[in-house]
């Protein structure tokens, strides 16, 4: 009998097999199918700062007082009666959502800077979160703004969040932050219980006739994985903390991977968006399947297999591959054209 099971953020899991934050867990009709189709844990849709801040006045007055410091904010969220989660909606879903399954429930906030909005975490926590995704989205555009403040800014946030609650806490990242092992071994040296890696950069296009600048989203491709299984090989051994994959994970061949690179578990979004909640039963089986077939008693026993610290050659995750990896297309084209 293969034992899937796992442990994330102190957390027991049946398996690796996590839903992240997507609208689909918006109903708790599909986070039961979730349950059922072989889910260990969701990750309910993210209540934002600017949401929470908004709902509490907070934003309003500091528009009233004349400063512009939330402005922005109003202009990128839905008018707050249109808003599909209000604060109080979020709570009576996470609580009906814990009442309705068995499995894990972790909830999202998505914010990045410092304020009042983080008092939310403890109200998360009494009304049943497991545990507390914090989703850290947000670019850097100022020149003035050096990346050790950027990174400070991230450390206190979660060491300001971590003071008043006692649920663990997972900060999703996104990747461009110019050392990336430091920044993790410091968040989770701050507190981070887990980090999960990452964010995608919704790049917006440029509509060239009417000169517009428009937000695209697109669901995500196998091909994502890479960047997060280079990451989290690299981290692996090195972090005191877990690490969970997000973006690209589309089959069971992308737990098996973000597994072997050391990931406690992986998550999946777009691949449920494409082929539906009920994809989760086929991963399932095809996971037990592939582990059968290769001898494998555990995912336990095949973690961090593939990490850095784990092969012999680290190259390929150093300058090395850059190398390999230019010399060996320069010798298929030549081999093209000759
Ligand atoms: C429609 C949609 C809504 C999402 N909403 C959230 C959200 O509220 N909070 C969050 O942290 N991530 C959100 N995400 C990101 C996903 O949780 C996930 O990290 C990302 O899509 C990469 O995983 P995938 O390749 O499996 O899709 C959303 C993604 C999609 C496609």
């Amino acid at each position: 009998m293969i034992d899937l099971s796992t442990e994330y953020l102190g957390l027991k899991l049946k398996s690796p097999i996590v839903v992240s934050a997507t609208p689909l867990s918006e109903s708790v009709d599909n986070i039961r199918r979730m349950e059922d189709s072989g889910a260990a844990a969701v990750v309910l849709t993210s209540l934002f700062e600017e949401q929470i801040l908004l709902e509490g006045g907070a934003l309003e007055q500091d528009l009233a007082r004349g400063t512009e410091s939330y402005a922005e904010s109003l202009s990128y969220l839905p008018p707050l009666d249109d808003y599909h989660y209000s604060q109080d909606k979020y709570l009576r879903h996470l609580d009906s959502a814990k009442r309705s399954v068995q499995i894990p429930i972790i909830a999202s906030l998505n914010g990045a800077s410092h304020g009042g909005w983080t008092h939310f975490a403890k109200v998360l926590e009494d009304v049943g979160a497991d545990a507390l995704e914090l989703n850290t989205y947000s670019l850097a555009t100022d020149p003035k703004r050096t990346s050790t403040e950027i990174e400070q800014g991230l450390v206190d946030l979660v060491l300001e969040i971590k003071r008043n609650i006692k649920i663990p806490i997972a900060v999703k990242l996104s990747p461009q932050f110019t050392s990336i092992p430091h920044l993790a071994s410091r968040l989770a040296a701050f507190g981070a219980n887990g980090l999960v890696l990452f964010n995608r950069f919704y790049q917006p296009d440029f509509d060239i006739e009417s000169l517009n600048v428009v937000p695209r989203i697109a669901f995500s491709t196998p091909q994502e994985l890479l960047l997060r299984l280079h990451w989290v090989a690299i981290l692996y051994g090195q972090v005191s903390c877990d690490l969970a994959i997000t973006g690209g994970v589309h089959s069971a061949e992308g737990f098996l991977k973000s597994v072997m690179a050391g990931a406690q578990v992986a998550m999946m979004t777009s691949a449920l968006h494409i082929h539906g909640i009920q994809h989760l039963a086929t991963v399932h089986a095809d996971l037990v399947r592939w582990m059968e077939e290769h001898e494998y008693e555990s995912t336990n026993q095949m973690r961090g297999s593939l990490s850095r610290c784990a092969v012999p050659d680290t190259s390929p995750f150093d300058r090395g591959n850059y190398i390999k990896t230019l010399s060996s297309y320069t010798l298929r084209q030549s081999v093209a054209h000759s």
